[in-house]
């Protein structure tokens, strides 16, 4: 972006761009991204803010046809930028990178999209659409993943890297004659996310049906944030007890005893809803004051009754050869019983939420094909 004026003073520098914006910059800011502070190879600062004087001044600016800003300052160093990178990494909100969010209920048109393997594996175009698809809705699936024990993994490394869990690189959901869990059996589940006594709790989830069974087992989902932000449209005190009181999730098996505190809706100081942790299974018995029961009782059983409410619940069965990705902060998963004799099997990994960013940003990096 060509630059049409810029202005220094001693604390800061102003840049109007050919396309009208505004940049402010101020110097302390300039001095700790100075382009010969960082290492040529890597990218990476190699020097940390206490090297830096303080109470430096700019005392003079220009810039260049060929797109170089030159500053110098009060210590007769001077500083060189180039002007792309100060306009990519213009600090006002307007340049803030967007929120990928985007609500949905069951009857939203293509919230449940599928994607064919073969396609996401021949095209990278597809892949990212994919991938841009779990990242906004929370949710994709994929159809035609050969059902060979296993394969979660392969094609959990296109999406990023697996989080290994007490169960596993690697788990089988299928009903068991000795379950440590009630995924384990033919019981009907609940909405809920997945391992909320974890520390942190697992980001992505991913389910591959490598057997669908005789019937039953059908899949359920709901956008915890969109349930969250109906909530907070009708009755935001119920969204703010829940924000507000950390609720204990508990695990303990043969070989693990997991607990973690988190409120069943996580807020960002501005209000947002950033996760929703929801798994009646694995909710402790509280630690409440009596006076403060009453009401977190009240709001927790309005919050589940929302999640009972067909606008948000969407159905669909896996068939054999489908794998689902989902969003275990955002997206609720359940299930219809099954018959504890049914053979049906889905194999099930998780990941770590950055890896699906770092997909995305490395695959817009390079192109597509
Ligand atoms: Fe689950």
């Amino acid at each position: 972006m060509k630059i049409i004026e810029m202005k220094c003073q001693p604390d800061r520098v102003n840049i109007t761009w050919q396309d009208g914006h505004r940049s402010e910059y101020h110097a302390t800011w300039l001095l700790d991204n100075d382009p010969q502070h960082r290492d040529q190879r890597t990218g990476q600062r190699l020097i940390d803010i206490a090297d830096l004087p303080e109470n430096l001044a700019i005392e003079g600016g220009c810039y260049s046809a060929d797109g170089i800003v030159q500053l110098s300052w009060s210590d007769l160093r001077s500083t060189a930028f180039p002007s792309d990178w100060l306009f990519e990494h213009c600090p006002c909100s307007e340049h803030a990178e967007p929120a990928q969010v985007q609500l949905w209920e069951a009857s939203t048109p293509g919230v449940l999209k599928r994607f064919s393997y073969a396609g996401v594996l021949e095209s990278s175009a597809t892949r990212l659409e994919w991938l841009e698809t779990i990242a906004t809705l929370g949710i994709a699936f994929l159809s035609g993943v050969p059902t060979t024990k296993g394969k979660v993994l392969e094609v959990a490394a296109l999406i990023g890297w697996v989080r290994e869990t007490n169960y596993g690189r690697v788990f089988d959901v299928r009903a068991v004659s000795d379950p440590n869990n009630l995924a384990y059996t033919g019981l009907s589940l609940g909405l809920h996310t997945d391992n909320p006594y974890r520390d942190p709790v697992p980001g992505l989830q991913t389910l591959h049906c490598l057997h669908s069974g005789e019937g039953g087992g059908v899949s359920l989902f709901a956008d915890g944030f969109s349930v969250a932000e109906t909530l907070r449209s009708q009755d935001p005190q119920t969204v703010n007890t829940l924000a507000a009181t950390p609720v204990r999730f508990e695990f303990a098996d043969a070989t693990s005893y997991l607990w973690a505190e988190r409120p069943i809706i996580l807020q960002s100081e501005s209000g947002h809803v950033e996760a929703v942790h929801y798994n009646s299974r694995s909710i402790a018995p509280l630690r409440l004051p009596l006076g403060k029961i009453p009401e977190f009782y009240r709001a927790y059983r309005v919050f589940a009754q929302l999640l009972r409410d067909g606008r948000h619940v969407a159905s669909t069965p896996l068939a054999e050869g489908e794998l689902v990705v989902f969003d275990n902060r955002r997206v609720l998963h359940g299930r219809t019983a099954f018959s504890s004799a049914d053979a049906r099997w889905l194999q099930g990994c998780y990941l770590d939420q950055d890896g699906l960013r770092s997909q995305i940003a490395v695959l817009k990096r390079h192109g597509l094909h």
